[in-house]
């Protein structure tokens, strides 16, 4: 048996695990991180690729890497396509803001590079991990990869280990409340190997359902559409993908630019939250805490704003000595969750076709596309929104 004394266990070394692990560091605080995963699970994984302003200035400023900066895009708006028509929001002009194409794995690979060179503690590729808080501290068990078992006994936990998380499970009944929502509908993700369709994003409503065109670099380009959330892949080969992408996108002189398909997936669809997001001396973070729907891109801006947030908290309690001090962390986070939820269940409402839908339904949505489009202040109430609520514009 391994045993291990540290103050934070970290049970998640996604963004949202690695952040808080780094910050924490930042302040001489130390910690451990173990996640089931594979150090190649993780970054093989295709995840989403939008960044706002802040978390990108989180991760630039806090010395993460400066590679987004270098190898992300920057995109000063997008489009919304709907009847066949373009119509760009312009970020920068409406809000003085942009956003970053940069995928969550080019994050993950920022953030366990600068915990490798920090010397940090992170165990990738644990089986059998099991968290436990009853006794005098926190303690995590699990099998390393080498076989070998370990426990960790800590001052405090934090589950930062996605949305199925069993980190939440271990509050107490009671001692937390949950919200959330399905929707009738998943994405069908999938990466193809051709030239950019569009300088920028374009998130499309159609008769036929929402389609979404993002990038990763010139040459690769990811893209959506909505799917039945038991859509099999299987059944999808590129043929079919993309005579179901030409029909929701092309038209009106807009062509989209096609390849080889790779990395097919269904995404599924949820929004939840839970709260308070600690309990005692455990704590959640990102997507265990929280879970948005893909459509405004905020799950990995949220998540890393928890870890910005809890790294502060942390520090807190242990200049005070307090353990109530760790209250202030849902107190603080709360807000922008919620604001965020709003945002991404109204994006998938406002861009989706739900089967059975009126025809005053269809025609509402419309109205309300138009009302983006068709307004200063409603373009820049999505612009504020998409880009982040605090954002910076200096970088
Ligand atoms: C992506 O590039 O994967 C992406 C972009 C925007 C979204 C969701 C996913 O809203």
């Amino acid at each position: 048996m391994r045993a291990t004394r540290t103050q934070v266990a970290i049970v998640g070394a996604g963004p949202a695990g690695l952040l808080l692990a780094h910050l924490l560091h930042r302040s001489g605080i130390e910690s451990v991180v173990v996640d089931n995963r594979t150090y190649e699970q993780i970054a093989g994984t295709v995840r989403a690729g939008i960044l706002e302003a802040d978390s990108v200035r989180l991760l630039v400023d806090s010395g993460v890497s400066g590679r987004v900066l270098t190898d992300g895009y920057r995109h000063d708006g997008v489009v919304l396509r709907f009847d066949g028509v373009n119509h760009r929001i312009d970020f920068q002009e409406l809000v003085g803001a942009s956003v970053w194409l940069y995928p969550q794995t080019e994050v993950f690979i920022d953030l366990a590079g600068r915990r490798g060179v920090d010397g940090g503690d992170v165990r990738y590729g644990v089986a059998d991990t099991a968290v436990e808080i009853s006794g005098d501290r926190p303690t995590v068990t699990c099998t390393d990869s080498d076989g070998r078992a370990g426990r960790i006994e800590a001052d405090l936990l934090v589950g930062a280990d996605g949305s199925r998380s069993i980190c939440r499970h271990a509050f107490p009944p009671g001692a937390r409340e949950e919200w959330f929502r399905e929707y009738p509908f998943a994405w069908f993700g999938f990466l193809t190997e051709a030239p950019r369709s569009h300088p920028e994003l374009i998130y499309t409503r159609s008769e036929h359902g929402f389609a979404l065109i993002s990038q990763r670099t010139p040459t690769v380009q990811r893209m959506y559409f909505q799917c039945k959330p038991t859509e099999r892949l299987a059944d999808w080969d590129d043929d079919r993908i993309w005579a179901e992408m030409r029909r929701r996108v092309n038209g009106n002189g807009f062509v989209l630019r096609e390849g080889p398909i790779s990395a097919k997936s269904v995404l599924p669809f949820r929004s939840f939250v839970t709260a308070p997001m600690r309990y005692d001396r455990l704590l959640l973070a990102g997507d265990a805490a929280h879970t948005v729907p893909p459509t405004g891109a905020k799950g990995l801006n949220l998540a890393l704003a928890d870890a910005a947030v809890l790294a502060e908290v942390i520090v807190d309690y242990y200049a005070e000595g307090d353990a109530d001090v760790l209250d202030r962390y849902t107190e603080r986070v709360k807000e922008r969750v919620w604001r965020a939820q709003h945002f991404c269940y109204w994006l998938t409402t406002m861009l989706h076709a739900v089967a059975g839908a009126s025809p005053f339904d269809i025609e509402r949505q419309r109205g309300e596309l138009a009302l983006i489009t068709g307004s200063r202040y409603g373009a820049a109430y999505f612009a504020e929104a998409y880009t982040g609520w605090r954002q910076s514009r200096s970088v």
